[in-house]
């Protein structure tokens, strides 16, 4: 994880290890997913001298439906399991959620992820990275209203319309298929993630 420090030129911030640590974390939880193609496709256009890139993939981290006792709001986290998540997280600078559409909505399995936690998500940048047969539209629009709610700073992400931008049905076997403005997004996504950083609880006065 990065620490925050003073060695941030002013307009031009950043870690003062001069990376910035992102976890792109896979959402879908299904075999035969899409979801580690995109976020593929997504961790090879980050700029390497700005991110350091981690995936992450809810599938392996495996959390049960919410299961602590107390609320997350009280930061006390009695299972191994949500330990390990808060780790991942609190040592993020910034997130990219990789998430597709499911009955126009996002997956049950980021609620459940963003439900374990609470104070981990204040100021922290993130963006979605969604994809569907509209480009995950609906489920972009709703996932940023939760992840308002938990205060998270949420910048503009890219949203993959399969049509458009995928090559072969969904699925493990897919590619995608780049074109101006699916490539101008996610370069805007990065540029935002990076002028996000560090976020206002962390800014040197
Ligand atoms: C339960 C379920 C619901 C779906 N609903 C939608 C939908 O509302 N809109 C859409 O664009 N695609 C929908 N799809 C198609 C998915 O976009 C496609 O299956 C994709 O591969 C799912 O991502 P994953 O493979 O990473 O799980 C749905 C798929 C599943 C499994």
């Amino acid at each position: 994880m990065s620490t925050p420090g003073a060695a941030n030129a002013p307009g031009n911030p950043a870690p003062p290890s001069g990376q910035i640590e992102l976890r792109i974390v896979v959402t879908s939880t299904r075999p035969l997913r899409l979801g580690p193609v995109v976020a593929d496709w997504v961790r090879n256009h980050a700029p390497t001298d700005r991110f350091a890139v981690e995936v992450v993939d809810l599938a392996e981290l495996n959390l049960p439906l919410l299961d602590e006792p107390e609320m997350a709001s009280t930061g006390i986290y009695h299972h191994a399991h949500t330990r390990r998540w808060r780790e991942l997280v609190t040592s993020a600078d910034a997130i990219v959620w990789v998430m597709p559409e499911y009955n126009n909505g996002y997956p049950a399995s980021i609620k459940n992820a963003i439900d374990y936690l609470y104070a981990e998500w204040e100021g922290k940048p993130m963006a979605i990275a969604g994809y569907g047969y509209r480009g995950a539209a609906s489920a972009t629009e709703q996932l940023t209203t939760v992840l308002r709610r938990v205060k998270a700073t949420v910048v503009d992400g890219v949203g993959l319309r399969y049509r458009d931008h995928l090559d072969g049905p969904p699925g493990p076997d897919a590619t995608v298929r780049e074109d101006a403005e699916l490539l101008g997004a996610v370069r805007r996504m990065y540029a935002a993630l990076a002028a996000a950083w560090p976020p206002e609880a962390v800014r040197p006065a």
